[in-house]
């Protein structure tokens, strides 16, 4: 059965969107099964560069049907935009497919999550500010507005009353706002119904169709394993599931259907926002991996902290997707150093731990246990086999693969479609 969910291994922006997209133009449908427009895919074909938020990564080839699943959170006046834009490059986008079960992020759910981030002040999670983590809340609270909602006016009308009653107490009271108008939410929010009923659909049946009938389908996850909302480092996270469940939940498929989980894992590590990161660097390495990988943000514009690679954290990431592959990003980054540190365990407390601790308080204090991995200064980015491969970049990537526990089957040595090694292949 060739269903594949492909997700980030760290604290994301580990490459997915080229990882997708490579294999896009081998698959039937690609499927975003969690998240919203926080992500940030940035996926380069040719002298092309795209960034892709909402949409997964499958929709640059033309083949492909891209699918948002009933576990993403939809802006829609973000999907539009991003639609549009694709249309005025040429990009074809006439097969992407909405869950009717997607939830909406409104107006209001943004308003929320500026407000609260605001008023955590030095607490603050350091979020995307798109309203993802209201519009979670509002689901679970059962007083979300679904994509479906969009053609029931009266049921709108109805659910928009419903979620502002409380909001706008708190709105105004609390935090010294002014209320949100229930007629303005509806009025908006049915001015998107007819242009997104094209794409609006019963995504669980065409799925589970399509994988009765063969077609290769992808999950891609947004976000990555640490920013789980059960598995991540709590509260500093996202939402969502993005670990490998969330693919089943998130597009309404079983688990007894997926055949591969590939972790995308970058040669080190970065995370945006705020949380505990136990490899991360202060001194003129971490600005060189920013300078060198184009740490910054494609949601935000902020800076992406940056430490070298934790065995540890892809160890954990191994275990809580049942990884079967990684996908080795951003090697070439790591050119020129003449050693690379690579953690494969933490102290903390005085004491070795070689698991990701489940305390988030001994998380807080794990410090870095290094091994030194020797350099290599040859330019790897037309490296086409792993033999291409100077050796020493050979023995970096055989290391991470022991401590990391699954094979490692391609390797990122550049942004670009064809700037992949190849080693297993994925279908
Ligand atoms: P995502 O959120 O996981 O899709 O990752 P992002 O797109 O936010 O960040 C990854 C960045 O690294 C993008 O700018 C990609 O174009 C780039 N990238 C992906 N793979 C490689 C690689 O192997 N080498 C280099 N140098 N850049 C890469
Ligand atoms: P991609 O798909 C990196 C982070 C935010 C913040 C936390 C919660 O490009 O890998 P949210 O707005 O989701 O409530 O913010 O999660 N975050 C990401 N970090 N890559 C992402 O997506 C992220 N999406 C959210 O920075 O710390
Ligand atoms: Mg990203």
């Amino acid at each position: 059965m060739p269903a594949l969910v492909l997700l980030g291994a760290q604290w994301g922006d580990e490459g997915k969107g080229k990882a997708t997209d490579l294999l896009g133009g081998s698959v039937d449908y690609v499927v975003r099964y969690q998240g919203g427009n926080n992500a940030g895919h940035t996926v380069v074909v040719g002298d092309q560069k795209y960034a892709l938020h909402l949409l997964p990564s499958g929709i640059l080839s033309p083949g492909c049907t891209p699918v948002i699943g009933n576990g993403v959170v939809v802006d829609p006046s973000v999907l539009l935009s991003e639609l549009s834009g694709l249309n005025e490059r040429g990009v074809d986008t006439s097969k992407l497919l909405i869950s009717g079960n997607a939830h909406i992020i409104t107006p209001y759910n943004v308003t929320v999550d500026k407000v609260t981030e605001r008023f955590l002040g030095k607490r603050k999670i350091g979020t995307t500010g798109r309203g993802i983590g209201p519009t979670y809340a509002d689901k679970i609270n059962r007083v979300g507005i679904r994509v479906q909602d969009l053609y029931d006016e009266s049921i709108l009308t109805q659910k928009v009353e419903a979620a502002l009653d409380v909001k706008n107490q708190m709105l105004t009271k609390l935090y010294n706002r002014r209320a949100i108008a229930v007629d303005q939410v509806v009025e908006e929010l049915l001015g998107y119904a007819d242009k997104l009923a094209p794409y609006v659909a019963d995504t669980v049946l065409v799925l589970n169709e399509a994988l009765e009938q063969d077609k290769v389908v992808l999950f891609e996850g947004g976000q990555g394993t640490l920013l789980d909302i059960d598995h991540g480092t709590y509260p500093f996270v996202t939402s969502s599931n993005p670990t490998a469940g969330g693919a089943c939940t998130g597009a309404g498929v079983g688990p007894t259907k997926i055949s591969r989980v590939i972790g995308i894992l970058k040669a080190y590590t970065t995370r945006v926002g705020a949380g505990p990161f136990p490899t991360e660097l202060f001194d003129e390495d971490g600005e060189a991996l920013r300078r060198i990988g184009g740490e910054r943000g494609v949601t935000t514009g902020r800076d992406r902290r940056c430490g070298w690679f934790d065995a540890v954290i892809a160890r954990y990431a191994t275990r809580v997707n049942g990884l079967t592959d990684f996908f080795l990003t951003k090697l070439d980054v790591l050119t020129g150093w003449e050693q690379i540190p690579v953690c494969v365990a933490y102290e903390i407390d005085g004491k070795r731990v070689e698991e990701l601790p489940y305390s988030q308080t001994d998380f807080h204090h794990a410090k870095p246990v290094y091994e030194m991995l020797p350099g290599w200064s040859e330019d790897i980015s037309k490296a086409k086999t792993f033999s291409d491969l100077p050796k020493n970049a050979q023995a970096y990537v055989k290391a991470l693969e022991e401590m990391s526990g699954a094979p490692i089957s391609a390797i990122g040595v550049g942004p670009g479609r064809d700037e992949t090694i190849e080693i297993n292949s994925f279908l």
